[in-house]
């Protein structure tokens, strides 16, 4: 019997609601494969504790979680709690010093759900972005000096290495040539920006000539959104720096009809320490607590999970399973348009996986 090891780090807002319902399902999908169990570590770090203590984690957290296969991360923010203080207090404090530098973002229209986009349907779009994770926009070079003077003043110093900037390449061609299409998208804003984003684009023209069997292009950001907007059939795989892909992931999400099914992995692909997965949605206060947050992003970046543990078969099973969930309206929750409840969409999920009719 194969067993992993997962941290659970519900963390604050709906992120407590969604990861409770991913643990059950996962419990679901690995009782009906047979061949894995999860350990399965429950954490309680977040604002609560931040607020109690002065720390989102303690100060041996990273040693803990480095005796897990995978993290299970619901989300982090709190409106008692200034933003830049959880961001990095507990999900940037995890992802960095893990290295996990390559963050997934797939994106495509699940069965059921629709795109804003009029005439976009199903198979018209159908992306995977690669988000750097590891330095950029998000590297934490800065400060402030003159604090409440006329001439205060603030830096906020992206930083790009070539070492960090080949191995997203090596990654992002590696996972272009893995799909169908087989075409990478470099986004930077190589015109403005003509230092960091150069080398950008110098270093992917360097990487693709170990790729010869992929397409690839370059495209500034700002052209970027239009070209996802009106012509999302043209894109496949997509790499853009950390805030790029922030910003660019959530556009993704929207024209797939929902963040709330958006999914992330945060990876260290050459599995020195544990990978991360999480939805892209966040802890939502506006509706935590009514029972309607939509679990469907955390289920998928449980499929995520269990791809990246080596449990590929069950993997297969929970995608297939969300996608005979989504295409029944019933099960869609608020954001899509419904009046689904959490409970209802992982209850329909847990009789899919067990193979019970409804
Ligand atoms: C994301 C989120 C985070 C980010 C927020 C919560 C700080 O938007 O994962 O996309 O900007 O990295
Ligand atoms: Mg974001």
């Amino acid at each position: 019997m194969r067993i992993h090891k997962i941290a659970a780090i519900p963390g604050d807002g709906i992120g407590k609601e969604v990861i409770h319902a991913g643990l059950e399902v996962l419990e679901a999908i690995a009782s009906r494969d047979g061949g894995f169990e999860l350990d399965i570590t429950h954490i309680d770090w977040g604002s609560e504790r931040y607020l109690s203590t002065g720390e989102f984690m303690p100060p041996d957290g990273l040693d803990q979680l480095k005796s897990h296969d995978s993290i299970f991360f619901g989300s982090v923010g709190d409106p008692r709690v200034p933003d830049h203080l959880t961001l990095w207090g507990l999900r940037l404090a995890i992802c960095q010093p893990l290295d996990q530098y390559a963050n997934v973002r797939p994106t495509r229209i699940l069965p059921g759900i629709n795109s804003p986009l009029s005439g976009v349907f199903e198979n018209d779009l159908d992306w995977v972005i690669i988000r750097e994770n590891s330095e950029g926009e998000y590297a934490g070079q800065g400060g402030r000096s003159h604090k409440g003077l006329v001439n205060e003043i603030a830096t906020e110093v992206a930083i790009f290495t070539r070492a960090a900037i080949t191995r997203i390449f090596r990654f992002s061609f590696q996972l272009a040539q893995s799909r169908p299409r087989k075409h990478l998208t470099v986004v930077t804003k190589s015109n403005a920006q003509r230092f960091g984003m150069v080398l950008w684009d110098e270093i992917a023209a360097e990487v693709s000539r170990e790729f010869s069997d992929v397409t690839w292009e370059k495209m500034l950001v700002d052209a970027m959104t239009v070209r996802m907007t009106l012509q999302p059939a043209s894109l496949d795989t997509i790499v853009a720096t950390n805030l790029h892909a922030d910003i660019l992931s959530d556009l993704a999400a929207a024209l797939a009809g929902s963040i709330g099914v958006a999914p992330t992995a945060n990876l260290n692909p050459e599995g020195n320490f544990p990978s991360m997965f999480e939805p892209i949605h966040g802890s939502a206060f506006d509706i935590a607590g009514q029972g309607i947050a939509n679990p469907i992003a955390t289920f998928w970046s449980a499929s995520m999970m269990l791809e990246h543990l080596g449990e590929k078969g069950a993997a297969k099973r929970l995608m297939e399973a969300i996608e005979q969930i989504t295409s029944n309206r019933d099960n869609h929750t608020p954001d899509l348009g419904g009046s689904a409840t959490t409970r209802r969409v992982c209850d329909a999920m847990l009789n899919e996986i067990h193979g019970r009719n409804t």
